[in-house]
């Protein structure tokens, strides 16, 4: 879990933005992600399937992370009432393109917060019978969670922060800066 410490350590760049995990401690946190993904898979082929858009990032670099014959595919989802804070139904947008039966199936995510998104995919691949279904969050809010689900490989547990960069936006913005930095919040009208 972060400790208070390490906020408050965080360097200040990109507009004045803190930075709260630079682009080595997510890519050394990433390579060590990967590396257990491969050992679980025990050579197995993978099916890695990204969930759009703020996983993108995250996707591409753990996938050159883990040592397999892997495969990609995307969904989208939306949930109604997003603003800082997500909430409400998960509706999916874009379907996978490959059946899943059968395969070892990684969901790949930037961000578990409530686990609304994640609850509802993991439903929807169950029913399509995989040999496996695991899932890699980069980031977990654990304090968030409306849903009883848990990811099986996080990158970093995180407290409730507002995080953007590295595939996560804040109104679609953000999501290209290498480094996961925190959203300051609002000034008061
Ligand atoms: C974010 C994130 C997860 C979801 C997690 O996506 O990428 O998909 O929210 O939140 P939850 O656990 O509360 O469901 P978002 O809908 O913001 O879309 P984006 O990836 O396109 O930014």
């Amino acid at each position: 879990m972060l400790s208070g410490d390490t906020v408050c350590m965080a360097t200040v760049t990109h507009q004045g933005l803190q930075v709260l995990y630079t682009r080595q401690q997510i890519a050394d946190r990433v390579a060590e992600m990967g590396a257990q993904i491969t050992r679980d898979l025990n050579g197995e082929k993978l099916v890695m399937i990204g969930v759009l858009k703020g996983a993108a990032p995250f996707l591409a670099d753990l996938a050159r992370a883990v040592q397999v014959d892997a495969t990609f595919d995307f969904v989208a989802t939306s949930s109604y009432g997003k603003g800082q804070r997500s909430s409400g139904a998960v509706k999916l947008i874009k379907d996978l393109d490959e059946p899943i039966e059968g395969k070892n199936v990684l969901v790949v995510e930037d961000i578990l917060d409530t686990g609304l998104t994640l609850s509802y995919l993991r439903k929807l691949f169950l029913q399509q019978h995989p040999k496996t279904l695991r899932i890699a969050a980069l980031l977990d809010k654990p304090s968030r969670r409306l849903e009883m689900i848990e990811a099986d490989y996080v990158g970093f547990s995180i407290p409730n922060l507002f995080v953007i960069g590295y595939g996560m936006d804040y109104a679609e913005r953000y999501r290209n800066l290498p480094d996961i930095c925190l959203m300051a919040p609002e000034p008061p009208e």
